[in-house]
C-alpha cells in the first residue's frame, strides 16, 4: 500500500485538528498514513518511503512554530539529498499578516532546494479553519493522494 506520513507544525493546536481531517481523507483515499508532530519527526521521516504531507500554521511575523524549527534547521543544516520524496504543503495563516502562509512557503522552497517534487500547489487556509476550508482542505489531500499514488517507492 502507498505510505504518507502527515507532519504537523502547530502553535497553538489547529493544524494538528486540520492534520486529524487530512488522515481521515488521505486513508479514505487508500494511503497508509500517521500523523508526526514535528518535533517528535527526524530527517528519515524523508527517506522516500513515504509521501510527505506538511500541514502547518504560521506564527509571529511570518515565523515556524516552535515545534518545528528543530527539524526545519537539521534539514537545512544537513542538506540531506531529498530527490526521492514527494511532498505537498498545507499551509494555515492569516491575511491580516504581512507574511501570509510564510511557515508553509518557507518548508515549499527548502524541500525543493533539497530536490524533493511538490507535486500539487500548496492549500492555504486564511483564518480559523470554516467548514468549507476543512473541506477543500480534504478534496486537496484526496487528489494529493491520486498524484502520490504510483510516485512514492514501496517502503
Ligand atoms: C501570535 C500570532 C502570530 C501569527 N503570525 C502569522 C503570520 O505571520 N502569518 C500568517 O499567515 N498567519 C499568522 N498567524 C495566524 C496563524 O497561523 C493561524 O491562526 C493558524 O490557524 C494557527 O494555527 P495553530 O493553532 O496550529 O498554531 C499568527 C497567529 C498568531 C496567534
Amino acid at each position: 500500500m502507498e505510505r504518507a506520513v502527515i507532519l504537523v507544525g502547530t502553535e497553538t493546536g489547529t493544524a494538528e485538528d486540520v492534520a486529524d481531517d487530512l488522515l481521515e481523507a488521505i486513508t479514505g483515499a487508500g494511503m497508509e498514513a500517521e500523523i508526526l508532530d514535528m518535533e517528535e519527526a527526524r530527517s528519515d521521516a524523508f527517506d522516500g518511503s513515504r509521501a510527505v504531507v506538511i500541514c502547518t500554521a504560521t506564527t509571529g511575523d511570518g515565523e515556524l512554530p516552535e515545534n518545528s524549527i528543530d527539524l526545519f534547521e537539521v534539514l537545512e543544516d544537513e542538506k540531506p539529498d531529498l530527490s526521492g520524496v514527494v511532498f505537498g504543503v498545507c499551509a494555515l495563516g492569516d491575511d491580516h499578516y504581512e507574511d501570509f502562509c510564510q511557515a508553509g512557503k518557507d518548508w515549499s522552497a527548502l524541500l525543493q532546494e533539497l530536490g524533493a517534487k511538490e507535486i500539487i500547489d500548496r492549500f492555504e487556509i486564511d483564518g480559523f479553519p470554516e467548514d468549507e476550508d476543512i473541506d477543500g482542505a480534504k478534496e486537496w489531500v484526496g487528489q494529493a493522494a491520486g498524484k502520490f499514488t504510483g510516485l512514492v517507492r514501496e517502503g
